[in-house]
């Protein structure tokens, strides 16, 4: 049994042929199998070895959309591996683990800002966006990532700086020298504090203003973030060029794509509150435009922390369109107010707030990300419950969020981060998981700011969790080291081992993921249960449909739907291939344990 080519071409068949493995199961087909890169759902958990030998060549999913298709896997270079043993994880290291992310199912890497940084805010704050910090590596390192990831089927994206650079960025050292100085205009500047009062401070915890003097300038300087990150402005023509510059070396370079930061800042303008403007989507359209005509088939991952209604503007219109992706940041925190509150309704209301996607275009969906969980697009009151729910510690709180990771917040409950994870690959958009989260990786509240959530990648429970061979002392930040989540209970290798681990389990759930194309690119179908603990929706496409059904509370759920638009259609199980009884006139009937879920394929 051969496990040939892109699953998603045939998945019927592809799963059928998995399906249909005669029992007991020959483990070595499996192993065969597997280590051609495949992963046949069904069997998968029952026989999984660890992946100790190297698997094949795996093509790169050439067609368009292929980023509706993608699982996404998000990873600071810095936290992942550390290939020379100074401590900091880097480039080596992280190509040394990419048939990791390959085993895993991970089909585009989200790398956070490498480029060279004196490190304020974990590399947002750019000083040269040509290189790369040396610690990390070399461009030629980058280069070769890109090769070795490619190989894999593997696509990579880099997180672009655009709004602000370093204040040791030499343009900002050259525009503070001089109000005569060429660069002087690449940056905002003001000799008082009182213009653009109407926007808002994001960094609460650490900013008191949009506006830092500068003594060298004798003047105020803008920033939307941190005061050692001054704006550019984007008002100047040449703050363009330069970046389209910046865009055009990584891609000639092959980068497949870029998440944008902190997008809704770039321009500003008197009685606005800086978010959004007209002048920011002209510009993101300019963009796309350079993009689509010089280099196809890339992509743009747009960072708008804003409400639906906002966001939506983001991905542009079919005639002038701007980013392919956008993440949903609103819909995050509803996931957890839904399991908390045992109820479907904050998830189904936001997705009824949610307007239609332009074609081309796709969600971002994440559970947790390198930020504190954001509160900015919840009500006073809904942030709040929140707080008072997730963040019991003062010290969990930072800004407007909870600085926390997926596991510690769902009270290392293997149902809740199952349930959620669940959610993460059915939901509308394309799944992005966090390093580490499909370990069930915790966190260090006694760590600086985001440090917490950026603590090393668990390999093994050797020294240092096999991170690095540096002394602990040299560490960039310690590794976890608790007795729950630390890594000598948490990390690759025992879970690799253990056949009924959360990373296998996620790592089945991948390969359904993407055997069904209507996860992907199906339109998505909320259906009401009567019960309001159940979230239960479908996935569409062409004549496939997929019915997953989400169970909130803590207790068993029973459950009715209204099916009869599929009527004669047989729910298959999808991991156990078990056929449940034909749909009918009558409502159709499921159970759910606490916290469970069923994902069925409505089979003809
Ligand atoms: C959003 C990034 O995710 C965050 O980490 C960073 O601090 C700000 N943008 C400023 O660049
Ligand atoms: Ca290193």
């Amino acid at each position: 049994m051969a496990y040939k080519g892109h699953p998603e071409d045939h998945p019927r068949e592809w799963i059928a042929r998995n399906q249909e493995v005669e029992t007991p199961v020959d483990p070595r087909r499996v192993v065969q199998s597997i280590e051609e890169g495949n992963t046949p759902p069904g069997i998968v958990s029952a026989t999984i070895p660890p992946p100790s030998t190297a698997l094949s060549p795996q093509p790169l999913d050439d067609r368009p959309n292929w980023f509706k298709r993608a699982v996404f896997y998000e990873l600071l270079v810095r936290a992942f591996q550390d290939g020379n043993d100074d401590g900091v994880g880097d480039f080596p290291g992280l190509i040394a683990r990419l048939d990791y992310l390959q085993w895993l199912g991970v089909t585009c890497i989200w790398l956070l800002p490498f480029n060279q940084s004196p490190l304020c805010d974990g590399g947002y704050d750019v000083s040269d966006y040509y290189a790369v910090l040396p610690e990390y590596g070399t461009v030629e390192d980058v280069r070769r990532l890109l090769d070795e990831a490619h190989s894999r089927g593997i696509r990579v994206i880099m997180d672009l700086v655009m709004n602000h650079t370093s204040d040791q960025h030499p343009w900002f050292r050259d525009a503070r020298s001089s109000p005569k100085s060429a660069h002087r205009d690449w940056y905002v500047w003001s000799e008082t504090t009182e213009r653009y009062q109407d926007a808002r401070i994001i960094f609460l915890d650490t900013e008191t203003s949009n506006w830092t003097w500068d003594e060298q300038a004798g003047a105020f300087f803008w920033h939307r973030f941190f005061s050692h990150q001054p704006d550019l402005n984007y008002d100047n023509p040449e703050v363009h060029a330069a970046m389209l510059d910046v865009f055009r070396y990584w891609l000639d370079m092959g980068m497949d794509g870029f998440r944008l930061d902190a997008v809704p800042y770039l321009y500003e303008r008197e009685g606005t509150n800086g978010e959004n403007l007209p002048e920011t989507h002209t510009f993101l359209a300019e963009l796309r435009d350079t993009v689509d005509r010089e280099y196809p088939n890339r992509i743009l991952l747009c960072e708008a922390n804003q409400w639906p209604e906002d966001v939506i503007d983001y991905f542009g219109t079919p005639d002038r369109p701007e980013c392919h992706m956008n993440f949903h940041f609103p819909l995050m925190p509803r996931l957890f107010m839904a399991l908390r509150r045992e109820q479907s309704a904050p998830i189904t209301e936001i997705l009824a707030r949610t307007p239609p996607l332009p074609p081309g275009s796709q969600w971002g969906i994440f559970l947790r990300n390198h930020d504190e969980l954001t509160l900015e697009m919840v009500t006073e009151e809904e942030r709040d419950y929140m707080w008072n729910e997730f963040a019991p510690d003062r010290r969990m709180k930072l800004n407007l969020g909870i600085r926390r990771r997926l596991a510690p917040l769902l009270n290392n409950s293997r149902r809740q981060i199952e349930l959620f994870s669940a959610l993460l690959l059915s939901l509308p958009g394309t799944p992005i998981i966090y390093y580490g989260d499909e370990l069930g990786m915790g966190d260090n509240i006694f760590l600086a700011d985001r440090d917490g959530v950026r603590t090393p990648m668990q390999w093994t429970s050797d020294r240092n969790g096999g991170f690095s061979r540096a002394d602990f002392a040299q560490l960039y930040l310690p590794p976890l080291m608790d007795p729950i989540y630390g890594y000598q209970a948490v990390n690759v290798e025992a879970a690799q081992r253990d056949e009924s681990s959360l990373l296998h389990w996620l790592r089945q759930y991948i390969a359904v993921r993407k055997a069904w194309p209507a996860f992907s690119e199906g339109e998505f179908k909320e259906l009401y249960p009567s019960n309001p603990s159940v979230f239960a929706f479908l996935r569409v496409l062409d004549g496939d449909a997929v019915l997953c059904v989400n169970n909130l509370s803590r207790s068993a759920q029973p459950l009715e739907l209204d099916l009869r638009r599929w009527k004669g259609r047989t729910p298959v199980e999808m991991v156990g291939g078990v056929r449940f009884p034909d749909i009918g006139e009558l409502p159709y009937l499921l159970t759910l344990a606490p916290h469970g879920f069923l994902w069925f394929d409505l089979q003809p």
